[in-house]
Protein backbone atom coordinates (compact mmCIF):
# COMPACT_ATOMS: atom_id res chain seq x y z
CA UNK A 1 0.00 0.00 0.00
CA UNK A 2 1.57 3.79 -1.13
CA UNK A 3 0.28 6.86 0.47
CA UNK A 4 0.46 9.73 -1.52
CA UNK A 5 0.12 13.03 0.62
CA UNK A 6 -1.34 16.11 -1.08
CA UNK A 7 0.55 19.67 -0.05
CA UNK A 8 -1.63 21.55 2.80
CA UNK A 9 -4.41 23.46 1.85
CA UNK A 10 -4.90 21.55 -1.29
CA UNK A 11 -8.53 22.37 -3.17
CA UNK A 12 -10.89 19.36 -3.65
CA UNK A 13 -13.68 19.63 -5.87
CA UNK A 14 -16.00 19.02 -8.73
CA UNK A 15 -16.93 21.16 -11.43
CA UNK A 16 -19.59 22.19 -13.40
CA UNK A 17 -20.85 24.33 -16.00
CA UNK A 18 -24.22 26.80 -16.04
CA UNK A 19 -25.53 25.52 -19.30
CA UNK A 20 -24.87 22.14 -18.53
CA UNK A 21 -26.64 21.44 -15.53
CA UNK A 22 -28.98 24.84 -14.64
CA UNK A 23 -31.49 24.42 -16.87
CA UNK A 24 -33.55 27.00 -18.38
CA UNK A 25 -31.07 29.04 -20.39
CA UNK A 26 -31.65 31.28 -23.93
CA UNK A 27 -28.68 31.56 -25.57
CA UNK A 28 -27.26 30.77 -28.91
CA UNK A 29 -26.62 26.97 -27.43
CA UNK A 30 -30.16 26.47 -26.81
CA UNK A 31 -31.72 27.68 -30.22
CA UNK A 32 -28.79 25.86 -31.74
CA UNK A 33 -30.07 22.97 -29.81
CA UNK A 34 -33.63 23.31 -30.92
CA UNK A 35 -32.84 23.40 -34.74
CA UNK A 36 -30.18 20.40 -34.64
CA UNK A 37 -31.79 17.80 -32.17
CA UNK A 38 -33.46 15.68 -34.93
CA UNK A 39 -30.06 15.80 -37.31
CA UNK A 40 -28.29 14.71 -33.86
CA UNK A 41 -30.27 12.06 -33.16
CA UNK A 42 -30.19 10.71 -36.61
CA UNK A 43 -26.28 11.05 -36.57
CA UNK A 44 -25.43 9.13 -34.02
CA UNK A 45 -25.37 5.50 -35.15
CA UNK A 46 -22.62 6.73 -38.14
CA UNK A 47 -20.88 8.83 -34.54
CA UNK A 48 -20.96 6.17 -31.96
CA UNK A 49 -22.17 3.09 -33.29
CA UNK A 50 -18.56 1.32 -33.28
CA UNK A 51 -18.65 1.90 -29.32
CA UNK A 52 -18.63 -1.32 -27.51
CA UNK A 53 -21.67 0.15 -25.17
CA UNK A 54 -23.40 1.13 -28.44
CA UNK A 55 -26.16 -1.27 -27.24
CA UNK A 56 -26.35 0.82 -24.00
CA UNK A 57 -26.30 4.09 -25.61
CA UNK A 58 -28.50 4.24 -28.46
CA UNK A 59 -32.42 4.84 -26.98
CA UNK A 60 -30.92 7.52 -25.35
CA UNK A 61 -28.46 8.76 -28.26
CA UNK A 62 -31.42 8.24 -30.69
CA UNK A 63 -34.25 10.26 -29.01
CA UNK A 64 -34.19 13.93 -29.90
CA UNK A 65 -34.94 15.49 -26.48
CA UNK A 66 -31.65 13.98 -25.44
CA UNK A 67 -30.17 16.94 -27.41
CA UNK A 68 -32.53 19.90 -25.84
CA UNK A 69 -30.62 21.11 -23.01
CA UNK A 70 -34.01 22.08 -21.37
CA UNK A 71 -33.79 22.05 -17.61
CA UNK A 72 -30.69 20.24 -17.10
CA UNK A 73 -30.34 18.92 -13.49
CA UNK A 74 -32.34 22.19 -12.76
CA UNK A 75 -29.23 22.73 -10.79
CA UNK A 76 -30.58 26.79 -10.56
CA UNK A 77 -33.23 25.48 -8.11
CA UNK A 78 -31.08 22.49 -6.52
CA UNK A 79 -28.01 24.03 -5.95
CA UNK A 80 -27.95 24.21 -2.22
CA UNK A 81 -28.96 20.21 -2.20
CA UNK A 82 -26.27 20.13 -5.14
CA UNK A 83 -23.65 21.76 -2.46
CA UNK A 84 -25.09 19.73 0.68
CA UNK A 85 -23.83 16.48 -1.67
CA UNK A 86 -20.59 18.30 -2.15
CA UNK A 87 -19.94 18.81 1.05
CA UNK A 88 -20.67 15.63 1.97
CA UNK A 89 -17.83 14.64 -0.19
CA UNK A 90 -15.36 16.55 1.70
CA UNK A 91 -15.01 18.75 -0.80
CA UNK A 92 -13.56 22.30 0.06
CA UNK A 93 -13.98 24.02 -3.18
CA UNK A 94 -16.32 24.01 -6.15
CA UNK A 95 -15.90 25.44 -10.33
CA UNK A 96 -18.87 26.81 -11.23
CA UNK A 97 -19.91 29.48 -14.41
CA UNK A 98 -21.79 32.26 -14.58
CA UNK A 99 -23.91 31.96 -17.64
CA UNK A 100 -23.67 35.51 -19.55
CA UNK A 101 -26.71 35.13 -21.39
CA UNK A 102 -28.67 35.21 -18.02
CA UNK A 103 -26.32 38.21 -16.67
CA UNK A 104 -26.93 40.41 -19.90
CA UNK A 105 -29.68 39.04 -21.60
CA UNK A 106 -30.07 42.22 -23.70
CA UNK A 107 -26.74 44.32 -24.36
CA UNK A 108 -25.78 46.20 -21.99
CA UNK A 109 -28.43 45.63 -19.60
CA UNK A 110 -28.05 43.60 -16.49
CA UNK A 111 -30.69 41.25 -14.99
CA UNK A 112 -30.30 42.75 -10.87
CA UNK A 113 -32.06 39.59 -10.11
CA UNK A 114 -29.94 36.82 -11.81
CA UNK A 115 -26.84 38.61 -10.02
CA UNK A 116 -28.85 38.04 -7.14
CA UNK A 117 -29.50 34.22 -7.66
CA UNK A 118 -24.90 33.86 -8.48
CA UNK A 119 -24.79 35.86 -5.33
CA UNK A 120 -26.85 33.33 -3.07
CA UNK A 121 -24.82 30.35 -4.83
CA UNK A 122 -21.59 32.10 -3.95
CA UNK A 123 -22.83 32.41 -0.28
CA UNK A 124 -24.11 29.00 -0.24
CA UNK A 125 -20.86 27.66 -1.44
CA UNK A 126 -19.12 29.58 1.59
CA UNK A 127 -21.65 28.75 3.73
CA UNK A 128 -20.11 25.31 3.47
CA UNK A 129 -16.89 26.04 3.34
CA UNK A 130 -16.02 25.70 -0.21
CA UNK A 131 -14.10 28.14 -1.93
CA UNK A 132 -15.33 29.20 -5.08
CA UNK A 133 -13.78 28.98 -8.36
CA UNK A 134 -15.68 31.57 -11.07
CA UNK A 135 -15.55 30.73 -14.49
CA UNK A 136 -16.96 33.54 -16.90
CA UNK A 137 -17.36 32.10 -19.77
CA UNK A 138 -17.84 28.50 -20.37
CA UNK A 139 -18.89 28.88 -24.00
CA UNK A 140 -22.77 29.81 -24.75
CA UNK A 141 -23.44 33.53 -25.80
CA UNK A 142 -26.26 35.79 -25.26
CA UNK A 143 -28.23 36.27 -28.03
CA UNK A 144 -27.73 40.22 -28.78
CA UNK A 145 -24.59 38.96 -28.79
CA UNK A 146 -24.61 35.84 -31.55
CA UNK A 147 -26.74 38.45 -33.75
CA UNK A 148 -24.11 40.32 -34.03
CA UNK A 149 -21.36 37.33 -34.77
CA UNK A 150 -20.22 36.50 -31.82
CA UNK A 151 -16.68 35.97 -30.29
CA UNK A 152 -15.59 36.98 -34.15
CA UNK A 153 -16.81 40.67 -34.13
CA UNK A 154 -14.34 43.45 -33.56
CA UNK A 155 -15.55 44.45 -30.22
CA UNK A 156 -16.14 40.92 -28.54
CA UNK A 157 -12.97 41.74 -26.68
CA UNK A 158 -14.93 44.99 -24.80
CA UNK A 159 -18.22 43.01 -24.47
CA UNK A 160 -16.35 40.43 -22.79
CA UNK A 161 -14.25 42.22 -20.54
CA UNK A 162 -17.40 44.80 -19.84
CA UNK A 163 -19.15 42.05 -18.56
CA UNK A 164 -16.36 40.43 -16.46
CA UNK A 165 -15.58 43.45 -14.77
CA UNK A 166 -18.80 44.29 -13.59
CA UNK A 167 -18.99 40.80 -12.69
CA UNK A 168 -15.80 41.28 -10.46
CA UNK A 169 -17.28 44.60 -8.96
CA UNK A 170 -20.78 42.72 -7.88
CA UNK A 171 -18.59 39.54 -6.37
CA UNK A 172 -15.32 41.53 -4.75
CA UNK A 173 -15.10 38.62 -2.33
CA UNK A 174 -14.45 36.28 -5.12
CA UNK A 175 -10.52 35.08 -5.00
CA UNK A 176 -10.58 32.84 -8.60
CA UNK A 177 -11.95 33.69 -11.25
CA UNK A 178 -11.38 32.00 -14.46
CA UNK A 179 -12.11 34.20 -17.71
CA UNK A 180 -12.31 31.80 -20.77
CA UNK A 181 -13.05 27.85 -20.58
CA UNK A 182 -10.81 25.96 -23.13
CA UNK A 183 -10.28 28.55 -25.99
CA UNK A 184 -8.74 26.24 -27.89
CA UNK A 185 -11.36 24.08 -27.94
CA UNK A 186 -14.00 26.22 -28.60
CA UNK A 187 -11.59 27.46 -31.83
CA UNK A 188 -11.60 23.26 -33.17
CA UNK A 189 -14.95 22.28 -32.62
CA UNK A 190 -17.02 26.05 -33.68
CA UNK A 191 -14.42 27.45 -36.42
CA UNK A 192 -12.56 24.82 -37.66
CA UNK A 193 -13.91 21.26 -37.52
CA UNK A 194 -17.69 23.36 -37.59
CA UNK A 195 -19.16 20.86 -35.53
CA UNK A 196 -20.63 23.54 -32.91
CA UNK A 197 -22.25 26.57 -33.02
CA UNK A 198 -21.89 28.67 -34.89
CA UNK A 199 -20.44 25.76 -37.07
CA UNK A 200 -18.24 27.46 -39.25
CA UNK A 201 -15.26 25.32 -40.92
CA UNK A 202 -13.36 27.68 -41.98
CA UNK A 203 -9.11 28.27 -41.10
CA UNK A 204 -8.95 32.06 -41.24
CA UNK A 205 -12.46 32.31 -38.81
CA UNK A 206 -10.48 30.14 -36.27
CA UNK A 207 -7.31 32.03 -36.62
CA UNK A 208 -9.49 35.02 -36.11
CA UNK A 209 -11.11 33.68 -33.17
CA UNK A 210 -7.99 32.69 -31.80
CA UNK A 211 -7.28 36.40 -31.56
CA UNK A 212 -10.31 37.30 -30.05
CA UNK A 213 -10.36 35.32 -27.29
CA UNK A 214 -6.78 36.21 -26.72
CA UNK A 215 -7.44 39.89 -26.44
CA UNK A 216 -10.40 38.75 -24.15
CA UNK A 217 -8.90 37.42 -21.91
CA UNK A 218 -5.93 40.16 -21.58
CA UNK A 219 -8.62 42.87 -21.32
CA UNK A 220 -10.82 40.88 -18.45
CA UNK A 221 -7.29 40.47 -16.56
CA UNK A 222 -6.97 43.86 -16.59
CA UNK A 223 -10.74 44.66 -15.76
CA UNK A 224 -10.69 42.47 -13.12
CA UNK A 225 -8.05 43.53 -10.90
CA UNK A 226 -8.98 47.45 -11.41
CA UNK A 227 -12.24 46.42 -10.31
CA UNK A 228 -11.19 43.92 -7.24
CA UNK A 229 -7.46 43.91 -6.00
CA UNK A 230 -6.69 40.55 -4.62
CA UNK A 231 -8.31 38.90 -7.40
CA UNK A 232 -6.43 35.70 -8.75
CA UNK A 233 -7.09 35.46 -12.75
CA UNK A 234 -6.33 33.01 -15.04
CA UNK A 235 -7.96 30.89 -17.62
CA UNK A 236 -8.68 27.52 -18.33
CA UNK A 237 -6.40 25.52 -21.09
CA UNK A 238 -7.39 21.99 -22.01
CA UNK A 239 -3.92 20.34 -22.24
CA UNK A 240 -3.48 16.92 -24.56
CA UNK A 241 -0.85 14.74 -24.29
CA UNK A 242 0.95 14.81 -27.20
CA UNK A 243 3.71 12.32 -28.52
CA UNK A 244 5.07 11.12 -31.74
CA UNK A 245 4.44 7.69 -32.66
CA UNK A 246 7.81 6.80 -33.22
CA UNK A 247 10.30 8.68 -31.49
CA UNK A 248 13.03 7.53 -34.17
CA UNK A 249 10.91 9.40 -36.74
CA UNK A 250 11.79 13.25 -37.24
CA UNK A 251 8.20 13.04 -39.13
CA UNK A 252 6.79 11.32 -36.64
CA UNK A 253 8.27 14.37 -33.91
CA UNK A 254 7.43 17.04 -36.35
CA UNK A 255 3.74 16.79 -36.98
CA UNK A 256 3.52 15.88 -32.60
CA UNK A 257 5.27 19.40 -31.97
CA UNK A 258 3.15 21.49 -34.58
CA UNK A 259 -0.01 19.53 -32.86
CA UNK A 260 0.89 20.64 -29.26
CA UNK A 261 2.30 23.98 -30.44
CA UNK A 262 -1.31 24.66 -31.41
CA UNK A 263 -3.04 22.79 -28.80
CA UNK A 264 -1.09 23.79 -25.86
CA UNK A 265 0.80 26.51 -26.30
CA UNK A 266 0.35 29.10 -28.93
CA UNK A 267 -3.15 30.56 -26.51
CA UNK A 268 -0.84 30.81 -23.77
CA UNK A 269 2.17 32.64 -25.33
CA UNK A 270 -0.66 35.16 -26.85
CA UNK A 271 -1.86 36.02 -23.47
CA UNK A 272 1.87 35.85 -21.76
CA UNK A 273 2.44 37.48 -18.77
CA UNK A 274 -1.24 38.22 -17.73
CA UNK A 275 -2.18 34.76 -15.82
CA UNK A 276 -1.72 34.84 -12.33
CA UNK A 277 -2.64 31.14 -11.64
CA UNK A 278 -2.51 28.36 -14.95
CA UNK A 279 -5.76 26.37 -14.98
CA UNK A 280 -5.58 22.45 -17.18
CA UNK A 281 -8.26 20.31 -18.07
CA UNK A 282 -7.00 17.13 -18.88
CA UNK A 283 -9.04 14.46 -20.86
CA UNK A 284 -6.53 13.46 -23.58
CA UNK A 285 -3.45 11.85 -25.22
CA UNK A 286 -2.70 11.44 -28.66
CA UNK A 287 0.31 9.32 -30.19
CA UNK A 288 0.71 11.08 -33.69
CA UNK A 289 1.90 9.50 -36.76
CA UNK A 290 2.98 11.95 -39.70
CA UNK A 291 0.53 13.13 -41.24
CA UNK A 292 -1.27 13.03 -38.25
CA UNK A 293 -3.11 9.87 -37.72
CA UNK A 294 -3.71 8.57 -34.00
CA UNK A 295 -2.24 5.64 -33.16
CA UNK A 296 -3.49 5.62 -29.29
CA UNK A 297 -3.32 2.05 -27.81
CA UNK A 298 -6.73 3.01 -26.15
CA UNK A 299 -6.61 0.12 -23.69
CA UNK A 300 -9.36 1.33 -21.52
CA UNK A 301 -11.81 3.61 -23.06
CA UNK A 302 -14.71 5.95 -21.53
CA UNK A 303 -18.50 5.79 -22.33
CA UNK A 304 -17.28 8.27 -25.65
CA UNK A 305 -14.57 6.22 -26.85
CA UNK A 306 -11.77 8.36 -25.27
CA UNK A 307 -8.56 6.61 -24.43
CA UNK A 308 -8.43 6.79 -20.12
CA UNK A 309 -4.94 7.93 -20.11
CA UNK A 310 -3.35 9.32 -16.73
CA UNK A 311 -0.15 8.76 -17.17
CA UNK A 312 -0.33 11.99 -19.49
CA UNK A 313 -1.46 14.05 -17.00
CA UNK A 314 2.16 14.01 -15.16
CA UNK A 315 3.55 15.07 -18.74
CA UNK A 316 1.27 17.83 -19.01
CA UNK A 317 2.08 19.12 -15.53
CA UNK A 318 5.58 19.14 -15.64
CA UNK A 319 5.77 21.14 -18.75
CA UNK A 320 4.01 23.63 -17.33
CA UNK A 321 6.64 23.76 -14.25
CA UNK A 322 8.59 26.40 -16.26
CA UNK A 323 6.12 29.22 -16.08
CA UNK A 324 6.71 29.11 -12.67
CA UNK A 325 2.65 29.92 -11.70
CA UNK A 326 0.73 27.83 -9.25
CA UNK A 327 -1.63 25.01 -11.06
CA UNK A 328 -5.30 23.98 -10.63
CA UNK A 329 -6.46 20.48 -12.43
CA UNK A 330 -9.69 22.74 -13.20
CA UNK A 331 -11.39 19.67 -15.19
CA UNK A 332 -10.40 15.94 -15.49
CA UNK A 333 -13.02 13.00 -15.72
CA UNK A 334 -15.01 10.76 -17.97
CA UNK A 335 -17.89 9.18 -18.96
CA UNK A 336 -19.18 6.21 -17.28
CA UNK A 337 -22.13 5.24 -16.81
CA UNK A 338 -21.57 1.89 -14.78
CA UNK A 339 -18.80 3.58 -12.52
CA UNK A 340 -16.39 0.74 -13.83
CA UNK A 341 -13.61 2.43 -14.20
CA UNK A 342 -14.05 6.09 -12.46
CA UNK A 343 -12.30 5.37 -9.11
CA UNK A 344 -9.75 3.70 -10.77
CA UNK A 345 -8.83 7.20 -13.48
CA UNK A 346 -9.53 9.60 -10.56
CA UNK A 347 -6.69 7.78 -8.64
CA UNK A 348 -4.16 7.05 -11.42
CA UNK A 349 -4.57 10.58 -12.25
CA UNK A 350 -3.92 11.75 -8.61
CA UNK A 351 -0.88 9.65 -8.39
CA UNK A 352 0.73 10.85 -11.46
CA UNK A 353 -0.34 14.72 -10.12
CA UNK A 354 1.25 13.88 -7.11
CA UNK A 355 4.54 12.60 -8.99
CA UNK A 356 4.49 15.96 -10.77
CA UNK A 357 4.48 17.92 -7.32
CA UNK A 358 7.25 15.74 -6.41
CA UNK A 359 9.24 17.21 -8.94
CA UNK A 360 8.28 20.23 -8.17
CA UNK A 361 5.74 21.31 -9.72
CA UNK A 362 3.14 23.92 -8.27
CA UNK A 363 -0.26 21.92 -8.30
CA UNK A 364 -2.80 23.72 -5.31
CA UNK A 365 -5.94 21.84 -6.60
CA UNK A 366 -8.07 19.41 -8.69
CA UNK A 367 -11.74 19.53 -9.51
CA UNK A 368 -13.10 16.48 -10.98
CA UNK A 369 -15.38 16.95 -14.23
CA UNK A 370 -18.21 16.67 -13.29
CA UNK A 371 -19.93 16.86 -9.77
CA UNK A 372 -23.17 15.78 -11.02
CA UNK A 373 -24.10 13.75 -14.46
CA UNK A 374 -24.97 16.78 -16.85
CA UNK A 375 -25.68 18.33 -20.35
CA UNK A 376 -22.27 17.24 -22.76
CA UNK A 377 -23.00 19.67 -25.35
CA UNK A 378 -23.36 18.08 -29.16
CA UNK A 379 -23.48 14.59 -27.29
CA UNK A 380 -26.49 15.76 -24.92
CA UNK A 381 -27.74 13.62 -21.73
CA UNK A 382 -26.40 10.15 -22.68
CA UNK A 383 -22.85 10.54 -21.06
CA UNK A 384 -22.57 10.05 -17.53
CA UNK A 385 -19.87 12.48 -16.00
CA UNK A 386 -20.87 13.10 -12.65
CA UNK A 387 -19.99 11.62 -9.06
CA UNK A 388 -23.31 11.85 -8.90
CA UNK A 389 -26.00 10.13 -10.84
CA UNK A 390 -28.99 12.15 -12.26
CA UNK A 391 -32.27 10.46 -12.54
CA UNK A 392 -33.39 13.32 -15.62
CA UNK A 393 -37.12 12.47 -15.34
CA UNK A 394 -36.93 12.82 -11.13
CA UNK A 395 -34.08 15.02 -10.63
CA UNK A 396 -33.19 12.63 -7.86
CA UNK A 397 -29.47 12.67 -7.41
CA UNK A 398 -27.41 9.15 -6.51
CA UNK A 399 -23.82 9.48 -5.11
CA UNK A 400 -22.27 7.03 -7.41
CA UNK A 401 -19.52 5.04 -5.44
CA UNK A 402 -16.71 6.12 -6.84
CA UNK A 403 -17.67 9.60 -5.79
CA UNK A 404 -17.51 7.11 -2.04
CA UNK A 405 -13.59 6.86 -2.50
CA UNK A 406 -12.31 10.43 -4.18
CA UNK A 407 -14.29 11.66 -0.73
CA UNK A 408 -11.83 9.42 1.20
CA UNK A 409 -9.37 11.06 -0.59
CA UNK A 410 -11.04 14.62 -0.58
CA UNK A 411 -11.13 14.37 3.52
CA UNK A 412 -7.37 12.89 4.57
CA UNK A 413 -6.28 15.08 2.03
CA UNK A 414 -4.37 12.04 1.14
CA UNK A 415 -4.66 9.46 -1.94
CA UNK A 416 -3.91 5.70 -0.53
CA UNK A 417 -3.50 2.92 -2.88
C1 LIG B 1 -14.58 19.87 -21.34
C2 LIG B 1 -15.60 20.97 -21.13
C3 LIG B 1 -16.72 20.56 -20.20
C4 LIG B 1 -17.18 19.14 -20.48
C5 LIG B 1 -16.02 18.19 -20.49
C6 LIG B 1 -16.38 16.75 -20.72
O1 LIG B 1 -13.87 20.09 -22.51
O2 LIG B 1 -14.99 22.11 -20.58
O3 LIG B 1 -17.76 21.48 -20.33
O4 LIG B 1 -17.90 19.11 -21.64
O5 LIG B 1 -15.11 18.59 -21.49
Amino acid sequence: MEKYRFPDGFFWGGATSAHQVEGGNINDWSEWEKENAERLAQESEKKFGYLPNWNDIKAEAQYLQNYISGKACDHYNLYEEDFNIAKSLGHNAHRFSIEWSKIEPEEGKWNEKEIEHYRKVIIALRARGMEPFVTLWHWPLPLWLRDKGGVKNKKFPGYFSRYAERMAREFPDIKFWITLNEPTAVIVMSYAKGDWPPQERNPFAAMKVYKKLAQAHNEAYRKIHLASHDASVGFVNILSYIEPNSKKSLLDRFIARIAEYFSNEKFLNLTKSNHDFLAVDYYFHSRLQFPGKVKNENQKISDMGWELYPEGIYYVLKDLKKYGKPIYITENGLADAKDKHREWYIKECLKNTHKAIQDGVDVRGYFYWSLLDNFEWDKGFWPRFGLVEVNYNTQERKIRESAKEYAKICKSNELII
